[in-house]
């Protein structure tokens, strides 16, 4: 295990490098480093009571300088107790531990068995299908947290911030930016959180909206699609310039690009709204698969009351057809006729020059 004293591998409870007690807070086993970012540690660990397999996010908070960590840390402690969602990790406990200058908060939170997103993209090139499928399973959670009293925003929607369960369900996770907003129009205060290439306008100016949520949705369709950082297909005016990278129907397009308006009111009306859309026109396209190609124009449905029935694969998807993530896809599909054509071209015109040559040296003696 890893000594929650010291982070040395140790074997015993007594932490052989440090000498310290080498379980975290008595209770927990640290078993593995998942993540190490700029302000949060990750671990899996086991709860020694009943062998519950766990994750523990640590933040260390330095008194002078760490003020806001800890208000983003206890913010989302105090969101996750109160969730209670498939599609969201099971808040376990939250606690603190002084050590010497700093301070340490834990995070304790169950176990998903499965991958990112980010991980799945890097081995998956993921079709519109897909990535309309997983927006519409991301709204429902959306539409989840949107629905609370007051509604929690997530605001840092990205492909490392959702996981998809060995079961296949997609869970979200890391509500790191999350805070309460007001459920009426305004939203106070001026935090900035949120991850650059995937915050909506209005995120830069320290607001958050349920709709907030759902630019992210579609700039997490965009990082999926294209497979590349939104933040550099950002033009100067911060619009989201994606088309030319990846080719998707007409359909797909309109619905991530509404998802995308830079202004709140100009996106679709609720996540409701766009988890019931997509599963129409999934329905639709199961029906009828011609529609990829024909690319109708879209319009984003209103909520309505009554979702239609659909039902989502049991399994994830298979793995198949992995591609480099630095390879482009959008030329992909556009290439493979010219270049089929030219080696046609070219063969042809060879067994032309050597039936020539043959036919020439068969003549040659006779004449
Ligand atoms: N509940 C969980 N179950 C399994 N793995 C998890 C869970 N939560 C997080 N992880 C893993 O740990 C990684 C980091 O978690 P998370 O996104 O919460 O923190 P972070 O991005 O490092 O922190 P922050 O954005 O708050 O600074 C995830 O990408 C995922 O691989
Ligand atoms: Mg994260």
């Amino acid at each position: 295990m890893i000594c929650a004293a010291c982070n040395a591998m140790t074997e015993l409870a007594r932490c052989q490098s440090c000498g310290e007690k080498a379980h975290l807070a008595e209770s927990y086993r640290l078993e593995a480093l998942l993540a190490s970012g700029h302000a949060a540690t990750t671990y899996r660990a086991i709860r020694e009571e009943d062998a519950l397999p766990v994750v523990i996010k640590e933040i260390v908070v330095s008194r002078a300088r760490a003020e806001k960590a800890r208000e983003l840390f206890e913010r989302e402690a105090r969101i996750l107790a109160q969730l209670d969602h498939p599609q969201i990790p099971v808040y376990i406990d939250d606690f603190s531990i002084p050590r010497g200058k700093t301070h340490s908060l834990y995070l304790v939170l169950g176990f998903i068995e499965g991958v990112t997103l980010a991980a799945e993209l890097a081995v998956h090139r993921y079709s519109e299908t897909e990535v309309l499928d997983i927006c519409a399973e991301l709204s429902e959670v959306l539409s989840y947290l949107h629905g609370l009293s007051p509604p929690v925003v997530h605001r840092d929607l990205k492909p490392s911030n959702v996981m998809r369960a060995t079961d296949g369900q997609l869970i979200l996770i890391d509500f790191g930016a999350v805070r309460d907003a007001i459920s009426d129009s305004h939203i106070g205060g001026s935090t900035v959180a949120g991850t650059f290439g995937f915050m909506a306008p209005e995120q830069f100016r320290g607001e958050a909206t349920p709709a907030t949520d759902l630019y992210g949705l579609g700039a997490l369709a965009v990082a999926l699609l294209t497979r590349k950082a939104p933040h550099d297909m950002l033009d100067p005016s911060g619009r989201l310039q994606w088309h030319e990278h990846v080719a998707v129907s007409a359909d797909c397009r309109g619905r991530i690009d509404a998802l995308l308006s830079p202004l709140a009111e100009d996106r679709p009306s609720s996540a409701l709204a766009v988890m019931n859309d997509m599963r129409r026109r999934r329905e639709e396209v199961r029906r009828d698969p011609r529609l990829l190609e024909e690319a109708p124009s879209t319009r984003f449905a209103e909520a309505d009351s009554h979702p239609l029935e659909y039902s989502m694969p049991d399994q994830p998807p298979v793995l198949r057809d992995a591609m480099p993530i630095e390879e482009p896809i959008a030329s992909a599909s556009s290439w493979i006729t010219p270049l089929t054509c030219l080696s046609a071209a070219m063969m042809y015109t060879v067994v032309t020059i050597i039936l020539a040559i043959a036919w020439g040296l068969l003549l040659l003696p006779s004449l």
